[in-house]
């Protein structure tokens, strides 16, 4: 398949053009990548089967895997569902658009049963993206649109990530310069009583849910990741691997493994039990209270790695990159500024791939405010393997 490939100065008129032959290809069943404020969307028309399969074949998506509509106008959500709470319509006024994803009653036929998996719900998002909302209301119907990169491998935040992943596979890519945020939307669905779950911690934060509904609960999925509950895990894993430990048993993976259902509990939204995001290479996430620490074992463990003839990575932050001799070091950006490390997370990856780094450790952030969805992708682009010295 030919990609056509649209460069959108967004001051300038060749826009129109560009979004109006986009939105004609989604008319036609086409595919066609576009920028969000969170990662660069794979877009196709939600209404039809023959055009939302494409995606899938693009991807490499699992089918159980629903799809975000994507919606220019609340008239547009009115078409799609039936009606909901007070909180949801609260959580709209406040946060859209922008990047929350809300699961609403899906009204029967107003989309095609792929984009939600035949779950009776629509995960629904109006993006704050000029271009994204564009190309939405010229197209004139609803865009199911997951992330646009191979099923996976990082999100893409770049128009050069899409192309990497999905050229030749796709109708066109509309790049209008870097996604925003660098992380997805928060997912949310509503609860008896006002309140809301957390299905993905994402763009807008717990606390800014907060503010909306009256209160707010993390799925199950995603009890591991509260940090309330991380100072147990602490102790016990402290036990296991301790800065003198022998060098942790690195499990091998392969691309052809990916992506691969976890069994061990079955998450709300059935995207959070695929393996996500993941380098080619083995990545460890390294926590701990003591820089020195933390500083001394990620060299050791680097060191060993060297000597087995891996080409090794450390991904860590601005005030720290001078701590570690490595093949490859990435900043994420300030400790302090966890926005940037949001921004950075899924190129960083990326480039580990690129340089083809065998072996990667990456440095916990903490996990207030987006720091919590930061730690939620770096947990899973890792499997889970999280080391505390
Ligand atoms: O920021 C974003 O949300 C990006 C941009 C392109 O908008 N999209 C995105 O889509 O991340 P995707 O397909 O990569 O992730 C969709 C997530 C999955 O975890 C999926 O399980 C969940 O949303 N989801 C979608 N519909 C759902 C539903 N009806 N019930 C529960 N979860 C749902
Ligand atoms: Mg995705």
């Amino acid at each position: 398949m030919n990609t056509r490939f649209w460069k959108v100065d967004l001051n300038k008129k060749d826009e129109d053009n560009a979004v109006r032959e986009a939105a004609r290809l989604l008319q036609e069943g086409g595919t066609v990548a576009f920028p969000t404020e969170t990662v660069y969307g794979l877009g196709a028309d939600a209404g039809s089967s023959e055009a939302v399969a494409n995606i899938f074949a693009a991807k490499g998506r699992p089918s159980d895997n629903p799809l975000i509509v994507h919606i220019a106008d609340r008239a547009q959500l009115d078409r799609l569902v039936e009606p909901y709470p007070d909180a949801a319509g609260r959580l709209m006024d406040r946060f859209w658009p922008g990047p929350l994803t809300i699961v609403l009653p899906a009204k029967p036929g107003a989309v095609s049963p792929l984009v939600t998996a035949g779950l009776p719900t629509v995960g629904v998002r109006m993006p704050a993206h000029p271009l994204a909302l564009r190309l939405i209301a010229e197209a004139g119907c609803a865009v199911a649109a997951p992330s646009a990169n191979r099923s996976g491998r990082p999100s893409p935040t770049h128009a050069r990530h899409v192309r990497e992943d999905l050229a030749g596979r796709i109708g066109g890519i509309l790049d209008g310069g870097p996604a925003g945020i660098g992380l997805e939307s928060t997912v949310v669905e509503l609860v008896d009583g006002g309140g809301v779950r957390i299905l993905r911690p994402g763009g807008i934060t717990r606390a800014q849910l907060q503010e909306v509904v009256e209160h707010v609960v993390l799925d199950e999925s995603l009890q591991a990741d509260d940090p309330a509950h991380s100072a147990a895990t602490f102790t016990a894993e402290a036990k296991v691997a301790s800065p003198s430990a022998e060098m942790v048993t690195m499990p091998e993976i392969s691309p052809e493994t990916l992506p691969s259902p976890s069994t061990a509990f079955v998450p709300r939204s059935p995207g959070m039990k695929y393996t996500h995001y993941a380098p080619q290479g083995d990545l460890h996430v390294v926590q701990g209270n003591s820089r020195e620490t933390i500083v001394e074992w990620i060299q050791s463990q680097i060191k060993l790695a060297s000597a087995r003839g891996d080409k090794t990575g450390v991904l860590t932050y601005a005030e720290y990159v001078d701590n570690f001799q490595a093949d490859v070091v990435i900043s994420l950006g300030s400790v302090h500024n966890l926005a940037e490390a949001a921004n950075g997370l899924y190129a960083a990856l990326r480039k580990f791939d690129e340089l083809q780094v065998r072996f990667i450790l990456a440095e916990a952030c903490e996990e207030q405010g987006i720091g919590f969805a930061v730690m939620n992708r770096l947990r899973r682009a890792a499997g889970h393997h999280v080391v505390t010295v």
